[in-house]
């Protein structure tokens, strides 16, 4: 099974970040080992996601630099039985990560955990490409908006001749009334006009919001709509067929 899984996508702020942590956190709800690995150096979001900023000592530029072992840059989430991640450095100093140094990590990691997922910073290039030769499955997370479909499948593309040619899409910030209204593209409309297959569509959802702010991933919400949506999603992620 796919294990390595690269989140992406062409333009910023389409909630990659609060994807990573969801699906890291319904996957070890439901007993798998997750390690997240925040990649957008310089810009690091996760540790707030996971309600863990207070928790980081070291990070994966300490780890890469020979200043901590792995296991001390492994943070364990509160709240869960195996769920890790690793954070950032606050500086995008990210020059001596190389294509290298990400195949060794993951490889390291393959033998503690089920599930590797790198949360990359938006575009191309840098540090997405030293992630890309690890990476197995890259779910490009994507707005329902013209401009983030377009980059989308330019991104998915640039995957494609860099090597990595699994890849599928999300539909974040998905707006019902506008979609209606022919404002957005609707789902359908969506899945006609890529070539990536669609694997999920989450809703514009104050719920979501309320808790990236919090830091408690929203999947953890008794009777909330995002446990099942990011449940359906991961079984799609992971094996079953895309949505036609
Ligand atoms: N489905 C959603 N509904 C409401 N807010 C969302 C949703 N997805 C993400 N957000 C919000 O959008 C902002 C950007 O999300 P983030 O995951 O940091 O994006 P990225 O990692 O792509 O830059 C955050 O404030 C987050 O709470
Ligand atoms: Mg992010």
């Amino acid at each position: 099974m796919k294990k390595i899984f690269l989140i992406a996508s062409g333009k910023g702020g389409t909630g990659k970040t609060m994807f990573a942590v969801n699906f890291g956190a319904l996957l070890a709800r439901k007993g798998k080992r997750v390690v997240l690995i925040d990649m957008d150096l310089g810009m690091r979001n996760m540790d707030l996601y996971l309600g863990m900023e207070n928790r980081v000592v070291f990070n994966i530029m300490d780890f890469m630099s020979g200043i901590c072992r792995l296991n001390k840059a492994l943070i364990k989430v509160d709240g869960f039985d195996s769920l890790y991640f690793m954070a950032a450095s606050p500086r995008r100093d990210d020059r001596r990560i190389t294509e290298r140094h990400m195949t060794a990590l993951c490889d390291a990691l393959s033998k503690y955990f089920d599930f590797i997922i790198l949360d990359c910073g938006a575009g191309m290039g840098g540090l997405l490409d030293a992630c890309l030769p690890a990476a197995q499955r890259a779910v490009l997370v994507t707005e329902p908006e013209i401009a983030s479909l377009r980059d989308a499948d330019t991104l998915a593309g640039y995957l494609m001749e860099k090597g990595l040619r699994d890849t599928c899409m999300v539909i974040n910030k998905a707006d019902a009334d506008l979609m209606r209204a022919g404002i957005l593209p609707d789902l359908p409309s969506i899945v006609n006009s890529t070539n990536t297959p669609v694997v999920g569509m989450i809703e514009m959802d104050s719920d979501i919001r309320i808790s990236t702010n919090r830091g408690i991933p929203a999947v953890c919400k008794e009777d909330g709509a995002a446990e099942e949506t990011f449940r359906e999603i991961a079984g799609r992620i992971l094996g079953l067929p895309p949505i036609s």
